[in-house]
C-alpha cells in the first residue's frame, strides 16, 4: 500500500497560511495596484523607437501610451522625434517615475502623464496610439479606439494584435512582433 505523504487538513492550513502571508504586506514592501490590467514589463528603447518609426511619427503628432509604465515611449516621441505625447498608467508609482524620466529628459513642455484607467482615457486629441498590454485588453479596448480616435491615427503594438482587425503593417525586430493599424473612416 502507497503511504500518504500529506493530510488534507495540513494541506489546507499550508494554502491558507500562504494566502494570508501574500495579503500582509511587510513593512517597507510596495505593492503595484491591485486592479491593473496588465503587469509592468518595459519595451526596451531600441525597440520604443521602432515603434514610433512604424507609427511614422513625425513633429506635430500627439502620441498617446496607453499604460504608458515609465514614459519612455512619450519621452522618445517628444525627444527624437518632434511630437508632444500623453502617457495613462493606472500605477502612481509609474507615473512618478515618468514625471521624473521627462524632467531629465529635459522635455516637460510637451509630454503629459496621467494616473488613470487607459479605458476612462479622453484619447480623441491623439494621432498616434501606443500599446503593450494584452490580447485581451487589446480586444476590449479596441471598440473605444474605433469609436474615439478620429480616422488615420495609426496604433501601434507591441507583441499584441487585434484579433480578426488585420494590420496594415506586421513587422519582427529582434524576436518581437509589432503591429501597425489606420483607425478607417466612420460609416
Ligand atoms: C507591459 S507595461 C507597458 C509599459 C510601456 N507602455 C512600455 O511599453 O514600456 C503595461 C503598463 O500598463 C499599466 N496598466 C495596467 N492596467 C492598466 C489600466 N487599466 N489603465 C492604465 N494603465 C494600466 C501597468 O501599470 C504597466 O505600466
Amino acid at each position: 500500500m502507497r503511504k500518504k505523504l500529506i493530510s488534507l487538513p495540513l494541506l489546507l492550513s499550508g494554502v491558507l497560511a500562504l494566502s494570508f502571508i501574500a495579503a500582509v504586506p511587510a513593512a517597507g514592501v510596495q505593492y503595484d495596484t491591485p486592479a491593473l490590467d496588465v503587469p509592468y514589463v518595459p519595451t526596451t528603447h531600441e525597440l520604443v523607437e521602432e515603434m514610433l518609426k512604424l507609427g511614422g511619427v513625425k513633429p506635430g503628432d500627439v502620441v498617446y501610451d496607453l499604460g504608458c509604465g515609465d514614459g519612455r515611449i512619450v519621452i522618445m516621441a517628444a525627444e527624437k522625434f518632434g511630437a508632444r505625447g500623453v502617457g495613462v498608467d493606472l500605477n502612481p508609482e509609474r507615473i512618478r517615475e515618468a514625471n521624473e524620466n521627462a524632467k531629465k529628459a529635459g522635455v516637460t513642455d510637451r509630454v503629459k502623464f496621467i494616473n488613470g484607467n487607459l479605458f476612462d482615457a479622453d484619447i480623441r486629441e491623439a494621432t498616434v496610439v501606443t500599446l503593450y498590454l494584452l490580447p485581451d485588453v487589446n480586444l476590449k479596448l479596441r471598440p473605444k479606439l474605433l469609436r474615439d480616435l478620429k480616422p488615420g491615427t495609426r496604433i501601434v503594438s507591441h507583441s499584441f494584435d487585434m484579433g480578426d482587425w488585420k494590420p496594415d503593417k506586421e513587422v519582427e525586430v529582434n524576436g518581437s512582433r509589432l503591429f501597425l493599424w489606420t483607425v478607417p473612416k466612420k460609416n
